[in-house]
């Protein structure tokens, strides 16, 4: 009896090891082929906004070091956080990813009673983008022709500058609020499905003004549609010389960019998050493509702040400084 005991417990166990043996290497046939089909990445705004247009650009560059196509998924709504709550749903098998932002992956929490997902815990990060600073333009024919007349002009007008943002908790909208609390005056704001659709407002003259980056902003103010009032960034960008910072001018100290970066579906295999990872931190070492973004005014960061890990753990320090700055600013959801 003991003998045929012995006999099943060792078949048994040669069977499990057999079978993690299989499912092992099975797993490990699916990563080394993988990606072997079509990566999507969520922009959760509007096609022709600042996020979409920098997804696309890397996206780009990244899917021909994977040899495979990536996707830009644009689902838009509630500043951003619609398309994170799809994404934190997602199938975590390697093949969607968010493209995350300061706004609905930092502010969200501290703005939204209810929020759908967690930052932090339904997300590993994958990799940081570099930064891009925000300028303010106005519609050519609005009477204020810097910051101070226009800080003038919604004192003697409350309620009526109206300021066009990306949804409640984007970047357009985080930074307008912030400008407004501190220099003490009342603007409306003017919420669209993303900067894209906000900005040709702005041109057309239906809205007064919009916080936008740099990298969507500096065409239009080149093909002068728009006039830039300050820009965000604490010194003063090469690409607009005579265009003062808030920091020299109505806001000494202030400081503000869209930081930005991938995240996977918490759980998402390793080995697919470091083989997109690495694919990125190749393109971010090859200048000539890098240069390209410089010219956009993105603001390029040390490489040890463009892991996974460094993303994973500057979402944690965000999501508690912006509970602060709202406590603070009275930041709410309108
Ligand atoms: C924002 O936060 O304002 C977004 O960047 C808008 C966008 O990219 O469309």
């Amino acid at each position: 009896m003991k003998h045929t005991f012995s006999l099943v417990r060792r078949t048994l166990l040669v069977s499990a090891v057999g079978l993690i043996a299989f499912a092992s290497t099975r797993l490990a046939m699916a990563q080394e082929a993988y990606p072997n089909k079509p990566i999507t990445w969520v922009v959760p705004f509007a096609a022709g906004g600042p996020t979409d247009a920098l997804a696309r650009h890397i996206a780009d560059r990244v899917a021909r070091e994977l040899g495979q196509p990536i996707v830009i998924d644009n689902s838009p709504g509630a500043g951003g956080t619609v398309g994170a709550a799809k994404v934190a749903k997602a199938k975590n098998d390697g093949y969607t990813f968010l493209v995350g932002h300061m706004g609905y992956m930092g502010a969200a929490p501290a703005l939204y009673k209810k929020l759908a997902y967690d930052p932090v815990k339904d997300f590993d990060g994958v990799f940081r983008f570099p930064d891009t600073p925000l300028v303010l333009m106005v519609r050519n024919n609005h009477p204020a022709k810097d910051m101070a007349g226009l800080i003038d002009y919604a004192k003697k007008n409350p309620d009526k500058v109206f300021i066009s943002n990306a949804g409640v908790g984007s970047s357009s909208h985080l930074i307008a609020a912030l400008v407004a609390s501190s220099a003490g005056v009342k603007v409306t704001m003017v919420p669209y499905k993303g900067a894209g659709p906000a900005l040709i407002d702005v041109i057309g003259g239906q809205v007064d003004g919009i916080f936008d980056q740099t990298n969507t902003a500096l065409p239009q103010i080149k093909e002068g549609k728009v006039r830039p009032l300050v820009v965000t960034s604490k010194v003063r960008l090469p690409q607009l010389k005579d265009v003062p910072t808030l920091n020299e001018t109505v806001m000494p100290g202030f400081e503000a960019s869209t930081w930005y970066g991938i995240y996977a579906p918490k759980g998402t295999p390793k080995a697919a998050v470091e083989k997109v990872q690495n694919a990125y931190l190749k393109v971010m070492k090859d200048k000539a493509y890098t240069g390209k973004m410089a010219e956009q005014a993105i603001q390029m960061l040390p490489p040890e702040q463009y892991t996974g890990e460094a993303l994973s753990k500057h979402t944690e320090s965000e999501v508690v400084r912006w509970r602060a700055v709202a406590a603070r600013s009275g930041l709410s959801l309108d």
